[in-house]
Formats: C-alpha cells, sequence, structure tokens
C-alpha cells in the first residue's frame, strides 16, 4: 500500500477526468453540445464506457433493472455497508458534457487510486451512474434515482416519447424488464449516505474565486404542464373580436408565470417547452400546450405561487372562451443536506487548503431522491460563467482535480459513525 495521505497532482488529475469527460461527450444524439436521453444507443455506448471504467477502477459492476449503471467497490471486509456516491448519465437537449456525470467520473477517479495502491477502506464504496434525471425522453425526471430508493416509477411506463414509443418498450429494446423495475430498490441499511459531486451550475463560486463549495439545501420544484383549447380557424377571415386564440392565450399565461415569480426573490419559474396545433402560420391556433417549471427554496411560497398561477390561467381562459387543462406532473420536495456529512466534507475542504464556502442548490439533483433512504451531501465544483444546461458549460482541469482531491480526502477520512453521533 503506499502512502495513504498521497494525492495526485489536480492539474494532472483533472486533464484525465476532463478527457474521460469528453469521451463520454462524444456520445450525442447531435450537435450543438450533449444530448443523451434514456436507453437510446448512446446511453448504451456510455454505460459501456463507465462500465469499463468502474471494472479497471477494480469494481464489481451492474446495469440495475432502472438502466442505472452500479459499480462497487469492496470494503476491507467484504459485504460492508456502503457510502455510495453518484449523480446521472442523461443530459438535457443540447446540454453540457459536466452536468451530471462529472459526479460520476470524480468518484471513479478516486476509486481508481485507492484500487491502483491496493488501499481498501471499512466501507464498501458504489458509484451509481443514474439512468435519467433530467426526463428528457419521457418526462420522467429523477427516474433512475427514485428507483433505487424503492419509488419506482410504475405510474410512467405508458409514457410515451416523441416517436410514441413507450418507457416499458424502451426499456425491453434496452434490454431490461419493465417488471423487474422494483428490484432497483436499495435499502437503508445498506447505506452509510450519498455523496454527489456536481458543477454548480450558478455564479456564486466563481464570483468568489473558490473551485468548490459544500451545498446545505436543495431547492423545491414543482412541474406543470398547461393546455389551452381554442378554435382553430383561417387567419384571413375570422375578425379579431370572434378568435379563441389558444396560443394567445397562452402568451398570456407565459407572462402570467414571469409577473409572479419577479414579485418575489425566491421564486424562478420557467416555459421551456411549447406545441401549437395545427401549427400553420395561415391557421388560427386550435391548442396550445406548455411546461411550467417553479422553483423555491421556501415550499409554502412555491405553493401558493402554483395556486395563484392556476387562478390566473383560469380568468385567461374565461376571457377567452378557451378550455384549460392543468397536468400536475410532478412535485420535487427540497431537502436539506446532512450536517454530519457536511462537517466531514468541509474538513477535507480545508485540508486542501480552500475556503470552506457552504452554498444552497437552486437546481434539482438525484440526491433529492435518494433522500428518502439515506443521509446526503454534495459538493458543488466551479463552472465558468455559472452556464450549465447550454453547450457552453465549462470547468477547468484544475478544479476537476481540486474536487477528486478533496472526495479522496474525504473518503479517506470518512467516519460513518458519524450518522449515530449527529442522532
Ligand atoms: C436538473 O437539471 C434540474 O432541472 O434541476
Ligand atoms: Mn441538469
Ligand atoms: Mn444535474
Amino acid at each position: 500500500m503506499t502512502d495513504p495521505s498521497s494525492l495526485p497532482p489536480a492539474a494532472d488529475w483533472g486533464q484525465d477526468i476532463l478527457e474521460r469527460l469528453e469521451r463520454l461527450a462524444r456520445h450525442s444524439e447531435g450537435g450543438p453540445g450533449v444530448t443523451r436521453r434514456l436507453a437510446t444507443p448512446e446511453h448504451r455506448a456510455v454505460h459501456g464506457l463507465l462500465a469499463d471504467w468502474m471494472a479497471e477502477a477494480g469494481m464489481t459492476v451492474r446495469q440495475d433493472a432502472a438502466a442505472n449503471t452500479c459499480g462497487r467497490y469492496e470494503a476491507s471486509e467484504p459485504g460492508a455497508p456502503a457510502l455510495m456516491m453518484g449523480s446521472h448519465q442523461d443530459t438535457v437537449r443540447q446540454g453540457g458534457r459536466y452536468d451530471g456525470i462529472l459526479g460520476v467520473v470524480v468518484p471513479l477517479a478516486c476509486i481508481k487510486v485507492l484500487h491502483d495502491a491496493g488501499e481498501r477502506l471499512p466501507f464498501a464504496l458504489e458509484v451509481v451512474a443514474f439512468s435519467d434525471e433530467e426526463g428528457l425522453r419521457f418526462g420522467t425526471g429523477l427516474f433512475g434515482s427514485a428507483a433505487v430508493v424503492g419509488r419506482p416509477r410504475i405510474e410512467d411506463l405508458e409514457r410515451r416519447d416523441d416517436a410514441g414509443v413507450s418507457l416499458a418498450q424502451a426499456l425491453r429494446d434496452f434490454g431490461l424488464d419493465p417488471e423487474a423495475l422494483p428490484s432497483a430498490a436499495r435499502r437503508p441499511e445498506e447505506l452509510h449516505g450519498f455523496v454527489e459531486v456536481h458543477i454548480e451550475q450558478g455564479p456564486v463560486l466563481e464570483a468568489e474565486g473558490l473551485p468548490v463549495g459544500i451545498v446545505t439545501d436543495i431547492t423545491h420544484g414543482a412541474n406543470m404542464t398547461v393546455t389551452l383549447t381554442g378554435v382553430a380557424g383561417h387567419a384571413g377571415t375570422v375578425p379579431m373580436t370572434r378568435r379563441q386564440d389558444a396560443l394567445a392565450g397562452a402568451a398570456e399565461g407565459i407572462q402570467a408565470v414571469e409577473a409572479r415569480c419577479r414579485a418575489s426573490d425566491r421564486l424562478v419559474g420557467t416555459v421551456g417547452q411549447i406545441a401549437v396545433e395545427p401549427g400553420a402560420s395561415n391557421v388560427i391556433p386550435g391548442a396550445c400546450r406548455f411546461s411550467v417549471d417553479l422553483r423555491s427554496p421556501d415550499p409554502a411560497l412555491l405553493k401558493d405561487a402554483a395556486a395563484d398561477l392556476e387562478a390566473r390561467l383560469a380568468e385567461i381562459a374565461e376571457a377567452r372562451a378557451l378550455g384549460l387543462d392543468v397536468e400536475r406532473r410532478y412535485k420535487l420536495p427540497g431537502c436539506p443536506c446532512s450536517p454530519w456529512l457536511m462537517d466531514q466534507m468541509e474538513a477535507a475542504v480545508v485540508a486542501e487548503g480552500i475556503a470552506p464556502r457552504r452554498l444552497f442548490s437552486g437546481a434539482g439533483h438525484d440526491a433529492m431522491a435518494l433522500r428518502e433512504i439515506t443521509d446526503i451531501a454534495m459538493l458543488f465544483v466551479r463552472c465558468a460563467g455559472g452556464i450549465s444546461h447550454n453547450p457552453a458549460e465549462a470547468i477547468t482541469a484544475g478544479d476537476a482535480g481540486t474536487a477528486a482531491r478533496v472526495l479522496l480526502r474525504f473518503l479517506r477520512a470518512f467516519d460513518p459513525a458519524g450518522r449515530a453521533a449527529a442522532g
């Protein structure tokens, strides 16, 4: 065994991490940026690469029934409970090369160092590359991690992608059995906790000149699909006073989302998808469907905002004689990270000579699901300009290497007894 305090230099180690991320990013449905959806050839290719790297790091590898890639590095005493790490391997449409997958590659880099040095820890280490966090293909956010915490999204299995393929069929085509989805569940007693490394996706660390930060809480979120139904008609003949234009109603609804969220600095709202039918330049829109994504650190504020918005949409629909349907797609309950894990992460940050900065996450993460069965911590890594969900997403090799050094320090010093002590 080598000196257990030895750590690879940040710049070289980070370069290797970025090169691996670059190789993963090539598995995309097309540019700009990276588009990788659940149960696609790109997903299969990335699973293959990750499985190879897990094996190279001395881990046993399997794919669970939810298409998550799962690796385990055994403890000094085989069968011991594990500290789980990981994040997602899917992306948004035209996303970056770091969101999610960084939190898979950094832990693997740490475990490879342990394996190469013949070093075992008194607890097992597991890494999960969750199959689908973004929900791009089927609108199923946190699909992979929900299954791991024993809440398989059975109700979503009949949802269809843009090509009309159901989620159940996509899993079958991927070589998996949708009926077996519940078998992906893990038991709380198998885990000491869950740690997710993730790019910050915001500007705080860059503004403060810090490479990494420790997450305190993850935001609450609510997502709905709004459908307004009017009457399609001739663009040239129907007088303006007699129109039931679904898209004009949606435009007013979208402005209502913005206005309601601008009324508080603790609320954000986004309409990122819109579909118009029949969709011709000379036809008055007969139907319009759009998404609404609301987030807030305050669950009461989020609930009020969603209710206000639904009331406003009803007013708009009534005034324009439109039909209205609001489908409450999902709620993501936010959560705090676990203080005992944050403290241990902070010790590793300080040992690396970095000022410990604690910060809030306005983005959702797989850790939110894991929180249902175990304690969680997150390490944020500075990203250029705070830009994410964008092909321009960027981190430096130095910061990637620093994150790996912090994580490896954390793992070597990790004391599961901290949990019992925290009560
Ligand atoms: C995940 O990327 C989210 O939408 O927060
Ligand atoms: Mn994301
Ligand atoms: Mn993410």
